[in-house]
């Protein structure tokens, strides 16, 4: 079974344009998400783009603000600081990666935690482990979200991650465990990593590097999420982390590279936003 992001996503924006368009009536304006690009990585310049499309067809007002690299530090601190401070706006979020002379740790933690729609704030993150209340990272959100659709038992099963990244690897693992999975996090030093991604039941693979995992690695009937987004060096084609012509016919159930966890991702930062909109009234 391929798990289609694009469908469920659709399905998703869908029902939340129907809440949206309540929203001028009972609250006199709808969501407005800021999002600030720097600089023109064609990767970075595709995803806002892609978030611009999604905000469209929710009803959520979006900005983009776009910065060529040379600005500095002290400029984006100070843009971000004029956009906490303006009731208009509900969510902010600043696409990495930023260029090197930007600390980008310190540009996270000046978002106001209220309007962080990434869920990367370290107040967020803080919540996150201690399960509290939070804003959720959107691509996590997105895979539990794609799991429990595709019907997966996610409670008592073995789940492997490769990767340990702020952005993926740490946080679904996190959330796997909040799902009563046992759950292994694996990285590029893991050692005999195939002997350990032999023993999912769950793969999450989030490393970067096109069809890194491949069949032996994979235990027939497995669930493979791939998170990975890579040109193929052969073909120039999109691909994921994982060999998926090799890995589908021995999944129970897999996600496609494009078309799976992408447009998820997307799809939960529109929530996110809607989220932050409603506990901002709410206060
Ligand atoms: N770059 C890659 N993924 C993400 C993401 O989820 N949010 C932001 N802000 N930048 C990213």
């Amino acid at each position: 079974m391929i798990i289609s992001g694009k469908e469920l996503s659709a399905q998703l924006k869908a029902e939340m344009a129907e809440k949206v368009k309540g929203f001028p009536a009972l609250y006199g304006r709808v969501p407005h998400l800021v999002v600030i690009l720097v600089g023109e990585d064609p990767g970075s310049v595709s995803y806002v783009k892609g978030k611009a499309k999604a905000s469209a067809e929710v009803g959520i007002r979006n900005t983009t603000i776009r910065k060529p690299d040379t600005i500095s530090e002290q400029e984006l601190l100070e843009l971000i600081a004029q956009l906490n401070a303006d009731d208009e706006v509900d969510g902010i979020l600043v696409q990495l990666p930023l260029p090197k002379h930007i600390d980008e740790d310190k540009v996270i933690a000046a978002i106001d935690k209220a309007k962080d729609v990434d869920g990367f704030h370290p107040l967020n993150v803080a919540a996150l482990w201690q399960k509290q209340p939070c804003t959720l990272p959107c691509t996590p959100k997105g895979i539990i979200k794609m799991l429990k659709a595709a019907g997966v038992t996610i409670e008592g099963k073995r789940a492997v991650v490769i990767g340990r990244s702020n952005i993926v690897g740490l946080p679904v693992s996190k959330l796997l465990l909040d799902e009563n999975a046992t759950v292994t996090i694996t990285h590029s030093r893991t050692r005999n990593l195939a002997e350990v991604t032999r023993q999912a039941e769950i793969l999450v693979v989030a490393i970067g590097r096109p069809k890194f995992v491949t069949a032996d690695m994979v235990a027939d009937g497995a669930v493979v999420i791939d998170v990975g987004v890579n040109r193929d060096p052969e073909t120039g084609k999109l691909c994921g982390d994982v060999d998926f012509a090799a890995i589908e016919p021995k999944a129970s159930v897999i996600t496609p590279v494009p078309g799976g966890v992408g447009p998820m991702t997307i799809c939960c930062l529109m929530e996110n936003t809607i989220e932050c909109f409603l506990r901002r009234r709410a206060k």
